[in-house]
């Protein structure tokens, strides 16, 4: 089972200051070495987190596979189709919404069309496209309908479920839709709230060929790596308070 891990969540930190750091592409490169079978990154209509330049950027560095997720407007499709990443999950997406909230609603016509064009766009410029769509026969079959290669099926259910019948349940329905795709001949990725503490489970199911993973990775690296962070800022300062025996030689000069 492939590992595509989600930095998003790396640029909201960075964001949150309109600074350059953190920087998603070099999230990305420590992924790829951390194991990390490919990179996923949604390029929102709102920019909330990741920038065309780290998309840019992130196509010109990756070694690894890089999953787009985008939504199927004709913006952003037209920036997948002139950066041809190796795969572009198409998600639904509501500007008021903190996260992608559900998988995509194929039986309305009105997004099923918006879906429609978008997929044979990609498809056209050579590009795998998987859909993301809850755990159910619906959405399965319409993607197959559609000629999609892959379906991504929502995981938020399972992760929000509390209590094991409830989450039994939940996966059950994984396992019945991950058949039902496999049956349909497409491939099937899995994520969306996956945890450190419920990924098991997900991952023991053996027609998933693919898991995405994002805010829990980020969120461990930042507890992992704060004690190493907060070490080499105490030596730094320790290494100044030692050397500058006139700290007036570090101020800039008068006019400057
Ligand atoms: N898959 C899709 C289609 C998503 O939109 C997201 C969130 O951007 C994820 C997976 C990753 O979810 P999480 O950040 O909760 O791991």
């Amino acid at each position: 089972m492939r590992l595509y891990v989600n930095i998003d969540h790396v640029a909201t930190v960075r964001q949150a200051r309109l600074t350059d750091e953190p920087d998603p592409v070099r999230a990305a490169v420590l992924a790829e070495l951390g194991g990390a079978d490919g990179i996923t990154v949604h390029l929102r209509e709102d920019r909330r987190h990741i920038q065309d330049r780290d998309l840019q950027l992130l196509m010109e560095t990756a070694r690894t596979g890089v999953n787009l997720e985008v939504a199927s407007e004709d913006e952003v499709v037209g920036i997948a189709c002139d950066l041809r990443p190796m795969q572009v999950t198409l998600v639904p997406e509501r500007r008021e919404e903190v996260t992608t909230e559900g998988g995509l609603n194929l039986e309305a016509e009105g997004p099923r069309r918006s879906v429609t064009r978008a997929l044979q766009r990609l498809q056209d410029a050579g590009i795998r496209v998987s859909l993301f769509v809850d755990p159910t026969e619906e959405g399965v079959h319409r993607s197959a309908e559609l000629g999609a290669e892959a379906v991504e099926l929502h995981t938020g259910e399972y992760a929000n479920a509390v209590g094991a019948e409830v989450r039994g349940a939940q996966l059950t329905r994984l396992l019945t839709a991950a058949r039902q795709g496999e049956e349909a001949g497409l491939a099937v990725h899995a994520g969306h709230g996956l945890t450190y503490e419920n990924v098991t489970p997900v991952a023991a199911l053996p027609i998933i060929e693919e898991l995405n993973i994002g805010h829990s990775i980020v969120s461990r690296a930042v507890l992992v790596g704060i004690e190493a962070a907060v070490r080499e800022m105490r030596r730094i300062m320790a290494d100044a308070s030692r050397r500058v025996a006139d700290p007036g030689r570090w101020l800039p000069p008068i006019g400057f």
